[in-house]
């Protein structure tokens, strides 16, 4: 039997974990499929020439990252006929369509399990698993760094710059951590996944986010006391009026399935009225993991299943949704002020779930859980409110998932 050569493009953290995992486990994956892997061809800045790995081939990995020149491969490999297996996430989810309908022309497998989620098996469970199941909703903690930022701040106290750095110390966080805590990394993978979960045309500009810059330790420090712990959740779902994806700071309850996801771990759940709910968990990143991850899509796509991802269908992408919200309040303690808090919300139609209040000497710190509501009507609420003349900062406004299971 002829081996199944293998391009492999970037040789780098991922690559050349992979390489040294496809050598150990070829032998397995000839078991497996009846054909041996093996890598024909390295591609690096400084080593080989492009045409000539992708072209002697059955299958290249992308393992370079970025837009240019990792687009151009891609396409030029699934153009000539070669099967694709991409960690990628931002090439996909700012190309992702091009590439789809490319890989879907040529009759190619294009794979990208390690684009999200590292080696937690979501692309796989969304596209096959749950092909049949009408997903509502998918929530996911998608970045590390951030999620190991929050569970520092939480556990140790410790504020977001000195979590940040510590992070970077451990290797969690790069030396530029811009997208990691901006939350455009995690935006590009919830594009990725909401393309996947509904069908519908979904890229990185539909996203809207927001990241972990602005937290303090005290936001955490409050809310633990309404028992909620702060992650960066991406939300992609459907709403009465089109589809919404979005990534912001959000606090949890405790039952929540993702409230209990801590450190550079990773998290999905994904609701569905047949399913009720699934959460997948795991290493979000790391070399080997990711490594396993894009081995795994190599087997699968020597033994091939259904192509990936169906064409898409339109649907609209709306940016005002319900959430419920947890509003940081610090007022003058004196008679009248909750009631006027109270009014203001009420004629939004925004409906109080639960209230702390705590004395400071001459002024009060009010916290409190809203129920879902249209985030426009509980932001106008807070608009008002924070022209209130008895309020001494400015309201601080979090999103709560209030759902658990
Ligand atoms: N690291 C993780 O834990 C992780 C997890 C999930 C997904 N991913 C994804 O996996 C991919 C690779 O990440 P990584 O961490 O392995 O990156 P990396 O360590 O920076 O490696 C990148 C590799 O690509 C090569 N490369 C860069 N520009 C190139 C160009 N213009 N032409 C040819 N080769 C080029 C580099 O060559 P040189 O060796 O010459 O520098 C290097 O070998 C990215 O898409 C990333 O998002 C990474």
């Amino acid at each position: 039997m002829t081996p199944f050569r293998v391009g492999l493009l970037g040789h780098g953290t991922v690559g050349s974990a992979f390489a040294e995992l496809l050598a150990e486990r070829a032998a397995d994956v000839e078991a497996a499929t009846g054909r041996r892997p093996e890598i024909t061809g390295v591609l690096t800045r400084t080593r080989g020439d492009a045409a000539e790995v992708i072209d002697g081939s059955d299958l290249v990995v992308e393992l370079i990252g970025g837009l240019e020149p990792a687009r151009e491969y891609i396409l030029r490999a699934i153009r000539t006929g070669k099967h694709v297996v991409t960690a990628n996430k931002a090439v996909l989810s700012q190309h992702g369509e091009e590439i789809y309908a490319a890989a879907r022309e040529a009759g190619v497998q294009l794979r990208f399990e390690a684009a999200v989620g590292g080696v937690v098996p979501v692309i796989r469970v969304i596209h096959e698993t749950l092909a049949a199941a009408h997903i509502d909703r998918v929530h996911g903690i998608v970045n590390g760094t951030t999620n190991y930022i929050l569970s520092e701040m939480a556990r140790t106290g410790a504020s977001y710059e000195e979590a940040l750095s510590e992070a970077q110390e451990l290797g969690y966080a790069e030396a530029d951590p811009s997208d990691d805590v901006s939350g455009r990394d995690a935006a590009a993978k919830m594009a990725i996944l909401a393309r996947l979960a509904f069908g519908a045309r979904v890229g990185l500009d539909d996203v809207s986010y927001e990241g972990v810059e602005n937290l303090t330790r005290e936001d955490i420090a409050y809310a633990k006391e309404l028992d909620l712990s702060l992650k960066l959740v991406g939300t992609a779902e459907r709403t009465g009026g089109g589809l919404s994806v979005r990534v912001h700071p959000t606090f949890l309850f405790g039952a929540h399935p993702l409230a209990a996801i801590g450190g550079s771990f990773n998290a999905v759940t994904i609701e569905s009225p047949a399913i009720t709910e699934v959460t997948l968990s795991g290493p979000g990143a790391g070399g080997s993991q990711t490594a396993s991850a894009v081995l795994g899509d190599v087997v699968s796509a020597i033994i091939p299943p259904a192509a990936l991802p169906l064409p898409p269908v339109d649907e609209p992408i709306v940016s005002d949704v319900e959430s419920a919200f947890y509003l940081h309040l610090e007022v003058a303690d004196r008679p009248g002020v909750l009631a006027q808090v109270a009014e203001i919300l009420g004629l939004q139609g925004v409906s109080v779930k639960s209230v702390v209040q705590h004395g400071l000497g001459d002024d009060a710190r009010l916290e409190m859980v809203v129920h879902r509501v249209l985030e426009s009507r509980f932001l106008a609420a807070v608009d008002l409110i924070g022209r209130l003349e008895f309020l001494r900062s400015p309201p601080r406004v979090i999103r709560v998932i209030e759902e658990t299971f």
